[in-house]
């Protein structure tokens, strides 16, 4: 067999390990020919791969990023130029024909695994696979990049502690997740943040600064404030400068803000998505030698499991309201802004 590997949407750390993963199965237990292909969706389009071989595989398995590049490139949108139209689904099918692919496996988040399942509709043999930091994608419960930006923002958390503490202010860190608040309430648990401010509960500007002045009642010399960048607030504000903001006209209090962006999706992954994407990786070449198409893997407690991309496409995967992380959290007398 022939497969290409192709990655897509935002990169995280991890990818390169999947990449491996795939391409190690492939080539070693299969005897499979590997092509990667640039920039996502846009190196099929634009004809750019190559064949990759066990030298190209080694020594990523811990390198940040994605050797083959990504694009946020949707090849269902509909162009909005009106000049020099192009049926992008039509160049893609015809390259992957060309190429000579028997398979393609489609790394990426929610907006791949959509044109991933299209494609596959048009009569493409695709797998996907889950990644992102933001662990929005249904189906699995966890997708690589996830771990790796958990230990980036609880360390960023940790530190904000001390200068907190010296200065007696109230810090507002901002994490990414998109419209999801996994990262913010796992980050927000393990960092020990006061108040965990995330999309899917609605909060009350009232009900913080209330929270925020019994902790200055109670002696607390400062106070930890852990927001999803997808909370909702008055637009052209970061979700850190809106409720740093408030919270200092409401209560007076000093507060900083610190917004973690990028960091979240560099450097090296965390051994446990290291495993996650090389689990990822192998399980997706194993359902290839099966001629099993169509799916995306995942993860279902302790077992790697594939589930159709037509239940994937389109949906997301957000922080249930009576997620037991919650619960746990609001023992520890963490604030979600809705409860006085
Ligand atoms: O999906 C990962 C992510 O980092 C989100 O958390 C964030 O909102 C978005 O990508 C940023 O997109 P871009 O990389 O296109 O700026």
């Amino acid at each position: 067999m022939k497969i290409g590997i192709l990655t897509a949407g935002g990169d995280c750390p991890g990818i390169n390990a999947a990449i491996r993963g795939v391409g190690k199965t492939a080539i070693v237990e299969y005897g499979m020919k590997v092509y990667g292909i640039s920039s996502g969706f846009l190196g099929l389009i634009n004809q750019e791969y190559q064949e990759l071989d066990e030298h190209h595989l080694s020594g990523i398995l811990t390198l940040g990023g994605t050797i083959l590049g990504t694009s946020r490139e949707k090849p269902f949108k509909p162009d909005d130029h009106r000049f020099n139209k192009v049926d992008k689904p039509k160049l893609i099918k015809k390259h992957y024909k060309e190429l000579g692919l028997d398979a393609l496996v489609c790394i990426g988040g929610n907006g791949t695994m959509k044109t991933a399942y299209r494609l596959y509709e048009e009569g493409l043999n695709i797998i996907g696979i889950p990644k992102t930091i933001d662990n929005d994608v249904w189906g699995t419960e966890v997708t690589f990049g996830f771990d790796s930006a958990l230990w980036i923002a609880t360390d960023a958390i940790d530190r904000l502690h001390t200068t907190a503490n010296s200065h007696k202010r109230t810090m507002v860190i901002e994490v990414m997740g998109h419209h999801a608040g996994w990262l913010a309430l796992y980050s927000g648990v393990a960092g020990g943040g006061d108040i965990v401010l995330i999309p899917e509960i609605a909060y009350d500007e009232n009900i913080l600064a209330s929270y925020l002045e019994r902790r200055v009642q109670n002696k607390k010399p400062y106070s930890i404030i852990v927001v999803a960048e997808g909370i909702k607030r008055k637009k052209h504000k970061s979700a850190a400068s809106y409720i740093s903001e408030m919270i200092q006209n409401k209560t007076g209090l000093e507060t900083r803000e610190t917004i973690l962006g990028y960091i979240q999706r560099g450097g090296s992954p965390s051994p446990m998505d290291r495993i996650l994407a090389t689990r990822y990786g192998a399980h997706a070449v194993e359902l290839m030698s099966r001629g099993e198409f169509g799916k995306m893997v995942a993860k279902k407690g302790q077992h790697t499991i594939s589930i159709p991309l037509e239940e994937v496409r389109g949906k997301l995967r957000l922080v249930p309201v009576d997620h037991a992380l919650i619960k746990k959290a609001r023992y520890m007398d963490v604030c979600f802004g809705d409860r006085k």
